[in-house]
């Protein structure tokens, strides 16, 4: 208590004193995040698989949905190493090549975050991963440089699991922090990811290595979290200069002002904290009216532009319900239907669920696409340093994959193009 008290005395007068305290914040030139912007996607369910993004990989294993695994723990464990392992070469290798990357740089956009677990690095004694996803990492790596995207590192998934999502690896598993197992290896990935990719050969290109993604903050201890990320920072520090990313866990906005913070202390620089932003995680946000959902979105664009960290919105999407199949997890519904968690029903998850093109046009046209532009204005607006949408691709949800939101004009082409002007009123 007395010490953060001090500290933030400490911060008020050097704030006061410091003529121009923004400056201490950047060392290195890989990325300006204080003037440039990232218009970015997410490399999602590519190197780490989820059910909603490919379910055909999850049903392929036959029988029926009692058969079906939930993640890619049990996706490796119920086809043994050797037939998992031909199964996601085979994924690895065609579900996202160059010509997306090519298609990216087109649709203007100039920023791949790339989701990685634990497990492409190092495994557990008793994990039934399977490696081989850095090879696709460094492929990727060089199909950016060759076609000016930028990239970030993002540690999607930690050993014991920090969300309890499908999307760390393992569905409902929250025990990151109960172990020093867990820790070790976590520290011992991020060294491996570190010294890596921290070499010059990069440095034109990776410029974020994310700690770890979506730490459940509210069922993880917070102190130990941020001890995590001070240690991370020293972890990638310790190797060079790549900007390091903390993902915001769910905390409300400005909760990290005073973590790795380069007024209390300048041995911090090149620190930005990853926001994403969904409105579907719960009934009362889904049942927002357009105007609302619109107002939330700049909303955030405003409270995070005072943040003292810069930041970019690195995951967000364009849906407005949560159908898209196993969205909430494999054989789950959706709240939207009142198929799930059953708050009531608030509309049909028909043509969402089946991805129905069809479905984008007339008023429904005008809602979409007025929540896409109000989210860009705002993760576009003057202090925000940009966004990644989540995601490149999916099997069917149009929702939530960038390349089929530009083929239903979404997604603005060019991207700076505006249909409901000055939503955001900054
Ligand atoms: C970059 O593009 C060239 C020309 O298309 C291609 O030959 C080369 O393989 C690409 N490099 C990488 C690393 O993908
Ligand atoms: C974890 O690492 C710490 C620091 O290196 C070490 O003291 C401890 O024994 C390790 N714990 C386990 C369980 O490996
Ligand atoms: C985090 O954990 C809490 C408590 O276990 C749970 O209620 C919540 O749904 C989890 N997810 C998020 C995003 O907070
Ligand atoms: C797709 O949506 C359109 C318009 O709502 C509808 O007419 C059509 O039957 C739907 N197609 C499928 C396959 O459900």
């Amino acid at each position: 208590m007395k010490i953060s008290t001090i500290c933030s005395l400490a911060v008020s007068l050097l704030s006061v004193v410091s003529a121009a305290p923004l400056q201490l914040k950047k060392r290195n030139s890989r990325w300006d995040y204080q003037n440039d912007k990232l218009y970015g996607v997410n490399a999602g369910g590519w190197l780490l698989l989820e059910p909603f993004i490919t379910p055909s990989i999850f049903t392929d294993v036959g029988g029926d949905e009692s058969n079906w695994p939930v993640d890619e723990y049990h996706y490796t464990k119920q086809l043994g190493k050797e037939e998992a392992s031909e199964k996601l070469q085979e994924h690895w290798s065609t579900w996202i090549t160059e010509d997306d990357f090519a298609k990216m740089a087109e649709y203007g956009l100039n920023f791949v975050r790339i989701p990685i677990g634990y497990w492409a690095f190092e495994l557990l004694d008793d994990d039934p991963y399977v490696q081989g996803q850095v090879e696709y990492l460094d492929k990727a790596i060089g199909w950016a440089k060759n076609n000016s995207l930028k990239i970030w590192i993002d540690l999607h998934g930690v050993p014991g699991g920090q969300n309890g999502f499908d999307n760390s690896g393992i569905r409902d598993q929250l025990n990151w922090q109960s172990s020093d197992v867990y820790l070790n290896l976590t520290a011992k990935v991020l060294n491996d990811i570190a010294s890596k990719y921290s070499s010059s050969d990069y440095d034109d290109v990776v410029i974020g290595i994310e700690l770890v993604n979506e730490p459940n903050g509210s069922a993880l201890d917070l102190n130990k979290l941020a001890e995590y990320y001070n240690e991370g920072y020293e972890i990638v520090r310790e190797y060079g200069d790549v900007p390091v990313i903390i993902q915001d866990g769910f905390r409300p906005d400005h909760y990290w002002d005073n973590t790795l913070n380069t007024e209390e202390n300048p041995d911090y620089w090149d620190v930005v904290v990853d926001h994403h932003h969904y409105q579907v995680f719960s009934h009362d946000e889904l049942t927002r009216s357009i105007d609302e959902h619109v107002s939330v979105a700049c909303g955030l664009g405003t409270s995070e532009g005072a943040e003292y960290h810069w930041n970019i919105i690195g995951e967000w999407s364009a849906a407005l319900t949560d159908c898209a199949r196993w969205l909430n997890g494999l054989g789950r519904g959706a709240r939207y239907d009142n198929t799930y968690q059953g708050a009531g029903y608030i509309g049909s998850c028909d043509g969402y669920y089946i991805g129905n093109k069809s479905v984008f046009s007339g008023e429904t046209w005008n809602n979409y696409r007025k929540f896409v532009e109000a989210q860009l204005d705002a993760y576009e607006q003057s202090k925000v340093g940009g966004w990644a949408f989540w995601t490149w691709k999916t099997e069917t949800s149009i929702e939530w994959s960038f390349s089929k939101l530009v083929e239903v004009n979404v997604i603005p082409q060019p991207l700076s193009d505006r249909q409901f002007s000055n939503q955001c009123g900054y």
